[in-house]
């Protein structure tokens, strides 16, 4: 590839441009964001896209999983992020329990995002066994990015949140399941928390992009939680996890110094009021 950042100067990233990005060898850079403000300055880095997770459970929310938090809950965060959004793809999750064993539920729950967020894009997580769902959501013209390796609404199924295939059983499960949603038309992949070397497998045997978290360098781009990245959330320290700030402790600390200021009549100064 002859630019590192050949396809910042795109005015609005589509399912098409991330295609490219692929064959092109440019790799993908995607963020989560729950919230106008964070959501605002994001797009305006050139990140390429925008995931409003149910990781919002965790880090909105306060919940230990991502089970409890609603569609409409789901739906909030995103249309506050699409108001805020005019260059990255944004993609919105599907809720625990609003697409798993009826396609039907879960192409209304798909509308709805579609419709009343205004995403472009829905994330479902599974393979094989969302299949039905993922058909019939891309039958009414909806992209849909799928999510294999560590599911975090199947948490209950494994009981721990420990790296997925490992073995070889698992694994070529988790190849099968790649192949089998590239073909029913799902336009990326987030692969979370595998072997690097099986990312890097799976990348190389299917046409769609593969974003990975936990998943090593040999996918098409990486996709981090904001408030970890950031170091909002201090408590969660998996070994993918790079933190690019402390702002937890930069809060705090500004927190600090305004209480101080308060306390001492130091704050309002002159002129600082009317
Ligand atoms: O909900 C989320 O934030 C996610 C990412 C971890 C990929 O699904």
């Amino acid at each position: 590839m002859s630019s590192a950042i050949s396809f910042r100067n795109v005015s609005k990233v589509t399912t098409h441009v991330l295609q490219e990005m692929k064959i092109k060898g440019e790799k993908i850079a995607m963020l989560t964001a729950y919230d106008y403000s964070f959501a605002r300055i994001l797009d305006s880095t050139g990140i390429d896209v925008i995931l409003v997770g149910d990781s919002a459970s965790n880090v909105m929310a306060g919940h230990s999983s991502t089970l409890p938090i609603t569609l409409n809950e789901m739906i909030y965060h995103g249309v506050s992020v699409v108001r805020a959004v005019k260059r990255a793809l944004v993609v919105v999750d599907l809720p625990f329990g609003t697409y798993q064993g009826n396609s039907k539920e879960a192409l209304n729950s798909a509308i709805r995002i579609m419709k009343e967020a205004g995403a472009d894009a829905v994330k479902l997580e599974g393979g094989r066994e969302i299949l039905e769902s993922v058909d019939r959501i891309l039958s009414a013209g909806i992209p849909v990015m799928g999510h294999l390796g560590l599911t975090p609404q199947s948490i209950h199924k494994f009981g721990t949140y420990v790296v997925r295939a490992t073995n070889e059983e698992e694994a070529s499960k988790l190849i099968d399941d790649a192949h089998l949603l590239e073909k029913a038309g799902c336009f990326a992949i987030v692969l979370e928390k595998i072997p690097a070397a099986l990312g890097a497998k799976v990348t190389q045997s299917v046409k769609i992009p593969i974003i990975g978290i936990g998943a090593g360098g040999g996918v098409d781009g990486q996709v981090l939680v904001l408030h970890d990245m950031l170091g909002i959330t201090m408590d969660f320290s998996p070994r993918f996890l790079r933190r690019y700030q402390n702002l937890s402790e930069e809060v705090r600390g500004a927190v600090n110094n305004y209480i101080q200021d308060v306390k001492t009549l130091d704050f309002p100064n002159e002129k600082e009021q009317y």
